[in-house]
C-alpha cells in the first residue's frame, strides 16, 4: 500500500472515455455495497459498466463506440 498523497498531485483522475484512476489507498464500494480496497499504487475503477472485473477496469471500455463511452 502507498502512503499519503503528494501535494500538487491529484488522488483522483477521470480518464475521458475510460476509467477513474485512484492514486494511493482507497475503499471502493460497488453497487451491491461490497467494499473493495485498492492494492496498487494506482487503481483504475470502471466507469462504463462493461468490465468483467468490476469495480476495476479491465479495458473493455475500448470495445464501446467512442461516443458512447463515459
Ligand atoms: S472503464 Fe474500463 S472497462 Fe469500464
Amino acid at each position: 500500500m502507498s502512503g499519503p498523497s503528494t501535494p500538487g498531485t491529484p488522488d483522483v483522475v477521470i480518464c475521458p472515455g475510460g476509467p477513474l484512476l485512484l492514486r494511493g489507498d482507497h475503499l471502493v464500494r460497488d453497487e451491491d455495497g461490497v467494499e473493495h480496497a485498492t492494492t496498487r499504487p494506482i487503481s483504475a475503477v470502471c466507469r462504463c459498466g462493461k468490465s468483467a472485473t468490476k469495480p476495476w477496469c479491465d479495458g473493455n471500455h475500448k470495445a464501446i463506440p467512442e461516443k458512447l463511452r463515459p
